[in-house]
């Protein structure tokens, strides 16, 4: 399904997208060294009910995980890049978290996802990873407008994550988002410009360039639902929710603190 918002709905979408955004931004200045990915979730329990939202994930039994997810936010750390299930685990110096978190307000979700590095010492390689997912992810927007085409974001965020020189799996990107989290049309990390959905005013996407330093392989976790890389390697996701305007494309998960 794909869904066109109008004007009242679209107000929503950027309430909700402020929501998950701070949130998010709230997550990351609490996450240090020693905080437990469990006290993260649950701070996010309590932020989502306090905004009187409701979570998109704690029901969630997609077929690609096992069950319900049973958390609020997810949490993926180095190796682990999607569908980060929250477990008993207190983050270390260095480590590479990614804050995926999705919530419903109003009948609109919005979708975000953050990575960043814990403590004062970041490896260069870290950062340049989370660098290029945040680079592919402002082109992708960039590309976005009415009248382009999914193929078209598919394009300019795989060459920036190519020209980094990693690899991109195609099993997991982008997708629309509206009264519901995951709709129609799919936006693959990587494609060819000039295919795919023609993209009109009132439609919402999450796009979400993720990569793993050395491998397009992923393999699911012994919990049934985190995603980690083949390798061991170390991974990085950037994901925001825009709207298609009339004239281009308006990012709705900006942080109040960056707008
Ligand atoms: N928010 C994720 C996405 O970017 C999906 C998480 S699904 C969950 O599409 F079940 F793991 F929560
Ligand atoms: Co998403």
């Amino acid at each position: 399904m794909i869904e066109i918002l109008n004007p009242a709905k679209l107000a929503q979408a950027r309430v909700t997208g402020a929501l998950v955004a701070d949130i998010l931004q709230a997550l990351k200045s609490r996450a240090t060294v020693g905080t437990n990915l469990l006290d993260i979730d649950r701070w996010t329990q309590t932020m989502i009910a306090d905004a009187g939202a409701e979570s998109c994930y704690v029901d969630y039994a997609p077929s690609f995980g096992s069950g319900p997810f049973g958390h609020y936010v997810c949490t993926a750390v180095n190796d682990a890049v999607l569908h980060g299930l929250p477990y008993d685990y207190a983050l270390a110096d260095g480590d590479l978290l990614t804050l995926d978190l999705a919530v419903s307000q109003g009948g609109v979700a919005a979708d975000s996802a953050i990575s960043f590095v814990v403590g004062e010492s970041p490896a260069p390689e870290s950062l340049a990873l989370i660098d290029a997912t945040q680079r592919a992810l402002r082109a992708g927007i960039a590309a976005a407008g009415p009248g382009a085409r999914t193929g078209d974001l598919s394009y300019a965020i795989g060459s920036v994550l190519s020209e980094a020189g990693y690899p991109i799996n195609t099993e997991f990107g982008g997708h629309g988002i509206g009264s519901t989290m995951h709709q129609d049309p799919h936006i693959s990390n990587t494609g060819r410009p000039g295919r795919g959905y023609k993209l009109r005013p009132g439609l919402l996407l999450a796009l979400e360039p993720w990569v793993m330093e050395d491998t397009d392989e992923l393999v699911t976790d012994a919990d049934g639902w985190t995603l980690r890389s083949a390798t061991g390697c170390r991974t990085a996701h950037s994901e925001h929710t825009i709207a298609i305007t009339e004239d281009g494309a308006e990012i709705l998960t900006l942080p109040t603190q960056d707008r």
